[in-house]
């Protein structure tokens, strides 16, 4: 697997946020914890690995914008590209010790998501993708799962954050979802769910109230491992719209059919 120059100092950058990640999981308990809405945590393992990807990625394009969860918006002088990072997806996982977390980047050119790295430091698990060169798992290519039926399939989902999302519509949905499926898992981190319908480890997901940076890099490996995206209306603004559901072409559309359905009463 050949990777572009530009794609290598997204790995670089993201291998070395989260070795950053992985000391500071050791040390947990030491950690500065501030709360930015509820239930909605950030630590200095979350500033110290977005400091890294910044200094790694601005030394490599010193051009380039960024959109970033805790530092936000950073204009460059390049109007063309800009990159999308979460440095720590997964933040409540880390801070009870739940090793699934991971570092997310990717790079916006003229609107349209080029490339996605996400990582895992505790798994190394590394997730890689360029539009239109596949998507890979370490050094595996990776494909979307084959199961067409949705009684088969496993799908993954998130709650919201309070005050975040709708939650008496979400139990609504989930409840609909569960009555159709093999099962529903809840990993705590929206970009390594999306890894993971691209790596075919769940066949399907759903969530609402998601940004940018916790999808973007997710979108394009599941776009480069044959998946299907849209958010929840079948609409493809979903940094607009905040919502977004997955799989590949048969699980993507049953499963928009099951949202868009009407709750039955008990
Ligand atoms: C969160 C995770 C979680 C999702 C939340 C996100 P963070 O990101 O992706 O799975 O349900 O909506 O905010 O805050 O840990 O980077
Ligand atoms: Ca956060
Ligand atoms: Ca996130
Ligand atoms: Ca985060």
């Amino acid at each position: 697997m050949a990777r572009s120059a530009i794609l290598n100092v997204m790995v670089q950058a993201a291998m070395k946020a989260g070795r950053s990640l992985a000391r500071d999981f050791g040390e947990v308990q030491n950690l500065q914890v501030s709360l930015k809405g509820p239930g909605d945590y950030v630590s200095q393992a979350d500033k110290r690995a977005e400091g890294i990807v910044h200094t790694e990625l601005s030394r490599a394009r010193p051009d380039y914008g960024f959109l970033m969860e805790e530092a936000g918006i950073i204009e460059g002088r390049d109007s063309q590209h800009r990159w999308l990072v979460d440095p720590l997806d997964g933040t409540t996982n880390f801070l009870h010790g739940i090793p699934i977390f991971a570092v997310s980047i990717a790079l916006e050119r003229q609107g349209q998501i080029v490339a996605g790295v996400i990582y895992n430091p505790v798994m190394d698990e590394l997730y890689t993708a360029e539009r239109g060169g596949g998507a890979f798992l370490n050094d595996r290519r990776l494909r979307v799962a084959a199961r067409a039926k949705l009684p088969d399939a496993i799908i993954g989902t998130g709650v919201p954050h309070l005050g975040r999302g709708h939650h008496g519509n979400y139990l609504l949905e989930l409840r609909n979802v569960m009555g159709e499926t093999a099962g529903i898992r809840r990993l705590g981190a929206a970009a390594l769910d999306l890894a993971y319908v691209a790596a075919g480890r769940l066949d399907g997901f759903w969530e609402e109230a998601l940004f940018p940076w916790d999808i973007a890099a997710g979108m394009i490996l599941i776009r480069e491992a044959g998946g299907f995206l849209s958010d929840k209306n079948g609409g493809h603004d979903m940094f607009e719209t905040k919502s977004i559901v997955a799989g590949n072409e048969a699980i993507h559309s049953a499963l928009l059919k099951v949202l868009k359905k009407p709750v039955k009463p008990e």
